[in-house]
C-alpha cells in the first residue's frame, strides 16, 4: 500500500464554499488523497475562491505568489484554483501564474478525480464548463466519517436574478435545485453522521423549486416541513433568501415549524427606492419593510440579519440616509456591510464610482449604527433562557461553545456538556461577540 497523498484545501467566501471544499475533499480521497492543515507538508494545494468582491479575488493571487518557495522545493507539489474566480478567470490563471496546474469552476468538481489523474502525469488540467450532468449525484460521499454536530447542504444553487452589482449569476451560472429525495438522503445520511442542525444552503436558497419526492413541484417550505420529520435533526436553517421569494409558505413555517429557527438573513442592499432601482433589485424600502412586519408576525421574535452595500454608484448622501433609516426601522441582529467593488463584467462596472473617501465615510456610518443594533440584542438576551446546541470545547478549562436558536455564540462551563448536547442556558452575560450562560 502506498502512503496516501496530503491534501491541503484553502477555502475563501461564503458557506456554499465551506460546503464545496468537503465534497472536493471526499471526491480527492478517492484519489488516495487525505486532508492536512498545513499547506507546507501538501501534495496538493487547492484553493476554493471567491470573486464577489475584488479585494476576494486579489486575496487568491497573493496567495499563490505565497506558494512559489513551496513548488520550487518540492516540484511534484500540484496547485489547483477552484471557485469563482477560477469560474472568473479561467485561462487567465495559468498564465499570471504559470505554475497552477489545475483550474475548475463550481460546476465541474465531479470531474475533480479526473482532472488530478491527469495532473499527476505532468499534465494541466482546466475545466470551467456548466456541463448538464448531475455533479452532486457524482460527488455523492462514500465513507460515513463521523461529523460535528452542524452541517451545511446545498439545496440549490445559481442565480437569475441579476443584480447589477454581481458576479454570481456569471460564475454559478443560472438557478438549479436539487430533487428533493436527494437532499433527504443527504440530511438522513448526515444525522447518522452526528448532524443535529442543517443550513441549507443556495445563492437564492427561497427560490427552491426542486422537484418532490412525488414529482410535484417543491417550494423550500415543502422541502422544510419533509426535513422536520427526520428524526434525530433538531434544527433547520437557511440562506441566503431574496425578499421577493419569500413566499406565504415559508413565512408560515417560520411560525409553525419548531425545528426552523427564528434567524432570518434577507440581504435588502439599499435602503433608497431609486438606488434599488439601479442595482435591479425588484422590491423597494417600503415592499421589504412590510415584508419583514408579515414575517415578525408570523415569529414576532425572529432574528433578521441583511446585507448592505454602501458607494454603489450615483448613491447620494440622501440614498445613504434613506439606508440608515431602513436600518432604523427594522433593528438587525446581524448584518454585512461592504463597499461597493466594481465586478469586470456587471452593469453597474460601467457606471461612474462615488468618491471612496466618501464610500469608506458612509461605511464606517453604518457599522457604527448596526454595531449598536447588535449590541441592544446581544444586552436583550441576558436573563433570557435560550436553548443551545454546543459545537465544541470553548478556550477555557470545562467550556463548551455554541449556537443559540438566534445564532449567537453562547459559552457555558459545565463539566457535564458535551458536543452535540441541546440545552436550555440562562443569559448571564453580553460580550462584544459572544453570550455568556449558565445551564438553565
Ligand atoms: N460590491 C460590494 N458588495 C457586493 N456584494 C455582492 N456583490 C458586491 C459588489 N460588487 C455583497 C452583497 C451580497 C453579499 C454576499 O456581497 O451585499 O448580498
Ligand atoms: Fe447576486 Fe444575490 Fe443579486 Fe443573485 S440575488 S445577483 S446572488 S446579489
Amino acid at each position: 500500500m502506498t502512503a496516501p497523498k496530503k491534501l491541503f484545501i484553502k477555502t475563501y467566501g461564503c458557506q456554499m464554499n465551506v460546503y464545496d471544499s468537503e465534497r472536493m475533499a471526499e471526491a480527492l480521497g478517492g484519489q488516495g488523497y487525505e486532508q492536512t492543515a498545513t499547506a507546507e507538508d501538501a501534495d496538493m494545494i487547492l484553493l476554493n475562491t471567491c470573486h464577489i468582491r475584488e479585494k476576494a479575488a486579489e486575496k487568491v493571487y497573493s496567495e499563490l505568489g505565497r506558494y512559489k518557495g513551496l513548488k520550487a522545493d518540492k516540484p511534484d507539489l500540484k496547485i489547483g484554483v477552484a471557485g469563482c474566480v477560477a469560474q472568473a478567470e479561467g485561462q487567465e490563471i495559468m498564465r499570471r501564474q504559470p505554475m497552477v496546474d489545475l483550474v475548475v469552476g463550481p460546476q465541474s468538481y465531479h470531474r475533480l478525480p479526473e482532472m488530478e489523474a491527469r495532473v499527476s502525469q505532468g499534465d494541466k488540467a482546466l475545466d470551467t464548463d456548466f456541463p448538464e450532468e448531475d455533479k452532486f449525484e457524482r460527488l455523492k460521499s462514500r465513507p460515513k466519517a463521523a461529523r460535528g454536530p452542524t452541517a451545511f447542504l446545498t439545496v440549490q444553487e445559481g442565480c437569475d436574478k441579476f443584480c447589477a452589482f454581481c458576479v454570481v449569476p456569471y460564475t454559478r451560472g443560472a438557478e438549479v435545485s436539487r430533487p428533493a429525495a436527494r437532499i433527504l438522503d443527504e440530511a438522513r445520511d448526515l444525522v447518522e453522521r452526528g448532524v443535529r442542525e442543517i443550513t441549507l444552503l443556495g445563492q437564492n436558497v427561497n427560490a427552491y423549486h426542486g422537484a418532490g419526492p412525488d414529482g410535484s413541484d417543491y417550494t423550500l417550505a415543502r422541502l422544510i416541513w419533509d426535513l422536520d420529520k427526520v428524526d434525530g435533526l433538531e434544527r433547520i436553517r437557511f440562506t441566503t433568501s431574496h425578499p421577493n421569494d419569500m413566499t406565504d409558505d415559508l413565512i408560515e413555517a417560520h411560525g409553525t415549524c419548531a425545528k426552523l429557527m427564528p434567524y432570518l438573513h434577507l440581504p435588502v442592499q439599499s435602503g433608497s427606492d431609486r438606488i434599488l432601482k439601479r442595482m435591479n433589485r425588484s422590491h423597494t424600502a417600503e415592499s421589504y419593510l412590510a415584508l419583514i412586519e408579515r414575517i415578525r408576525a408570523a415569529r414576532p421574535d425572529i432574528l433578521m440579519s441583511g446585507d448592505f452595500i454602501v458607494g454603489f454608484p450615483e448613491e447620494t448622501e440622501a440614498d445613504f440616509q434613506a439606508t440608515l433609516d431602513l436600518i432604523e426601522a427594522v433593528e438587525y441582529g446581524y448584518a454585512y456591510s461592504f463597499k461597493y467593488s466594481a465586478r469586470p463584467g456587471t452593469p453597474a462596472a460601467e457606471r461612474a464610482e462615488v468618491d471612496a473617501a466618501e464610500a469608506d465615510d458612509r461605511l464606517q456610518r453604518l457599522q457604527a449604527l448596526i454595531t449598536r443594533q447588535q449590541r441592544d440584542i446581544q444586552q436583550s438576551m441576558v436573563g433570557r433562557t435560550v436553548n443551545v446546541l454546543f459545537e465544541k470545547p470553548g478556550r477555557f478549562e470545562g467550556q463548551m461553545v455554541g449556537k443559540s436558536d438566534y445564532l449567537h455564540a453562547v459559552h457555558v462551563t459545565d463539566a457535564t456538556l458535551s458536543a452535540g448536547q441541546i440545552a436550555p442556558v440562562r443569559i448571564v452575560e453580553a460580550g462584544a461577540n459572544s453570550l455568556a450562560g449558565v445551564l438553565a
